[in-house]
């Protein structure tokens, strides 16, 4: 007998960011919406090996839309890398009927997507989601205002107890290779000095610059981290490194940590994810393979894998000098 329906997977993969809820609700609506079935893997990778699965339909996805975390579960899947259990994964998908595949998650989602795909000629198409916002090919991932916008209100609250004691605080925040979070909520909560892995602006530069505050008569100071910061010193260093040159601050540290990767999405997140979902549903059925959906001047623009996971994202530089001028 003839088929009529076909069926797409759809999973989410690597760290957890808000929206992924939301982009699991667009491409199952979208699905349906087309006739198609949509298939969920749970636990990404790992589901897909091990065959866990279930079959969805436009009301499995309700009341989602405003859920930080993600509905299917996450993992980085170990297995996945390994070639053998790729196959166990591809023999999954073709033992069920499944056409294409959607991954939602960051670049190490996409690698293995891409390697899936190229070995067993099946369709795969991505949708960026990391609160990092370190994807090529795309303005912004899925996720990453709602982290910002998490780390900006906590930071907030900070300053609050910081003004009232005169203390100077050294905020982490997530970022391991990469200062968006860092540099946008740094400006946004009017941080003193802002950390990031692509610059080496010099501890000395540090000081100074606390040394100003100070002397302007500043009542507290705000140095936001990233987490992999370029200056080969901890959080908890830099606070031991300025106390050193600078007794008369009272220094404390905050690490923000996994808060910043829950917590109900953005409205820009949510229909970011809304609209790339709907893209990746109907790139897959246009044949569309190995590519992802990303957001550019606010069109949506499709980017070879290839190119999203190699190419770098570039911080912007503007901030730099805003936060500069910002904290005279
Ligand atoms: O998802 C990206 C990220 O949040 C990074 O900013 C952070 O370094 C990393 O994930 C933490 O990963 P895990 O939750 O596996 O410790």
């Amino acid at each position: 007998m003839e088929k009529t329906f076909k069926k797409i997977a759809l999973l989410t993969s690597g760290g957890d960011a808000p929206g992924m809820n939301a982009a699991i609700r667009s491409v199952v609506r979208t699905c349906v919406f087309h006739k198609v079935i949509p298939i969920g893997i749970y636990k990404g990778y790992d589901g897909l090996i091990n065959g866990n699965m279930t079959e969805m339909n436009a009301r499995s996805v309700k009341g989602i839309i405003n859920k930080g975390g993600t509905i299917l579960k996450t993992a980085r899947s170990k297995d996945f890398r390994k070639k053998e259990f790729r196959k166990k994964a591809f023999n999954t998908l073709k033992s069920n009927d499944i056409y294409g595949l959607i991954v939602i998650g960051g670049d190490g989602t996409f690698t293995g997507g891409l390697k899936f795909s190229e070995e067993n000629d099946f369709p795969v198409i991505g949708v960026p989601a990391t609160i990092d916002n370190d994807i090529f090919g795309t303005s912004h991932t899925i996720g990453f205002d709602s982290a910002c916008n998490t780390v900006m209100t906590a930071i907030d609250k900070i300053r609050d107890t910081a003004s009232s004691h005169n203390r100077l605080f050294f905020i982490e925040v997530m970022g391991r290779d990469v200062g968006h979070i860092a540099l946008n909520t740094g400006v946004a909560s009017g941080a003193e000095e802002i950390l990031i892995p692509e610059e080496n602006l010099g501890l000395d530069r540090l000081v100074q610059s606390l040394k100003r505050s100070q002397k302007t008569g500043k009542s507290s100071s705000i140095v936001v981290v990233a987490e992999g910061d370029n200056t080969g010193q901890n959080v908890f260093e830099l606070k031991e490194f300025v106390e050193k040159h600078l007794p008369d601050y009272d220094a404390r540290v905050s690490v923000l940590g996994h808060m910043q990767r829950g917590g109900s999405p953005t409205c820009f997140d949510r229909v970011l994810a809304s609209r790339l979902g709907v893209k990746a549903v109907e790139s897959i059925l246009e044949g569309k393979s190995k590519i992802m959906i990303g957001l550019q001047n606010n069109n949506l623009e499709l980017t070879p894998f290839k190119k999203a996971i190699k190419g770098i994202t570039k911080i912007n530089t503007e901030l730099l000098k805003v936060s500069d001028i910002m904290s005279i």
